[in-house]
């Protein structure tokens, strides 16, 4: 097949959790030999027009959290902290760049901070033209959830959910894969109620249900885990973009996922 019909294809877009390559019981923790596993597995499956998000886990979260960025500026001394809460994202988006890289994949990191404005915490401007022009060219691109300057409030933080259903939508997507620390969506966070039953199919009318059942984040998220997750990501499942949620810290399910094997998770589509 030549590049161009290559190019034609609508994208895949993979969130990695933060909860996937960062440990969010400590603080900046990566989990290096997880990244290095996910970049065989992304290697392996060879999926073109492919984008890649990842979340801030224990790098911006706790500092985002200490700082109060999410609020906005409201302190002169939250200026440093923005600085530090984006430098410590950079870091991480670092260590996965270097799995991805090592593992001979020409993944090119995007900084969101660079081209992307918020107004009250809502994706405003996103120049897509180097995105695009990656895409066009062959490269893997990589973006991460990231402090961002806001029309409003200064400055806040953007997710890397957000930035999912954002590009999804945009660039119509074929489908997005979530990768976190958990099999699936459950009907409570199975991390708290041990009973908690996994969904393997949910549909748009059964996933509205089930939204205030989701519960409020164990691990620091200053934005919403699993609940915030689903609200970025109905607008997409509204579009037609189906979503899969998988155990990424589980061997071979990213790998699965991206492949379209079968693979246990919960799958969400409109209908
Ligand atoms: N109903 C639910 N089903 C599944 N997981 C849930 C549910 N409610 C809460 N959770 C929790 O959500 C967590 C995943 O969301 P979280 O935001 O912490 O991870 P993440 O998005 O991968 O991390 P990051 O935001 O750093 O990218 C799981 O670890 C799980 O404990
Ligand atoms: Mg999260």
């Amino acid at each position: 097949m030549r590049a161009s019909e290559l190019n034609q294809r609508k994208p895949v877009i993979l969130k990695v959790g933060g909860s996937v390559i960062t440990d969010k019981n400590n603080e900046l923790a990566p989990q290096t030999q997880v990244m290095n596993r996910l970049a065989e597995e992304i290697q392996k499956a060879n999926v073109k027009n492919l984008v890649i998000v990842h979340g801030g886990g224990s790098f911006g979260h706790p500092t985002a959290q200490k700082y109060a960025i999410k609020d906005g500026l409201k302190d002169d001394k939250q200026i440093l902290g923005f600085a530090e809460t984006h430098h410590v994202m950079t870091v991480l988006n670092g260590l996965f760049m270097d799995a991805l890289v090592w593992h001979n994949i020409p993944a090119v990191s995007i900084t969101p901070s660079s081209c992307m404005t918020t107004e009250m915490g809502r994706i405003k401007f996103f120049d897509e033209t180097i995105l695009k022009m990656l895409l066009r060219m062959g490269f893997l691109p990589v973006l991460y959830g990231d402090t961002i300057l806001d029309e409003k409030l200064g400055f806040t933080i953007l997710s890397g959910d957000q930035i999912v259903s954002h590009i999804a939508r945009k660039f119509d997507a074929e489908r997005i894969i979530i990768g976190v620390d958990v099999d699936g969506l459950y009907d409570a966070d199975p991390k708290v109620a041990e009973n908690a039953k996994m969904y393997s199919h949910l549909t748009l009318q059964e996933l509205k249900k089930l939204q205030d059942k989701l519960g409020e984040p164990t691990a620091c998220d200053v934005t919403g885990g699993m609940l915030g997750k689903m609200t970025e990501l109905v607008p997409a499942i509204e579009q037609g973009i189906p979503v899969t949620i998988v155990n990424g810290t589980k061997q071979d399910y990213i790998y699965k996922a991206l492949s379209g094997e079968k693979v246990e998770g919960t799958i969400i589509e409109r209908e």
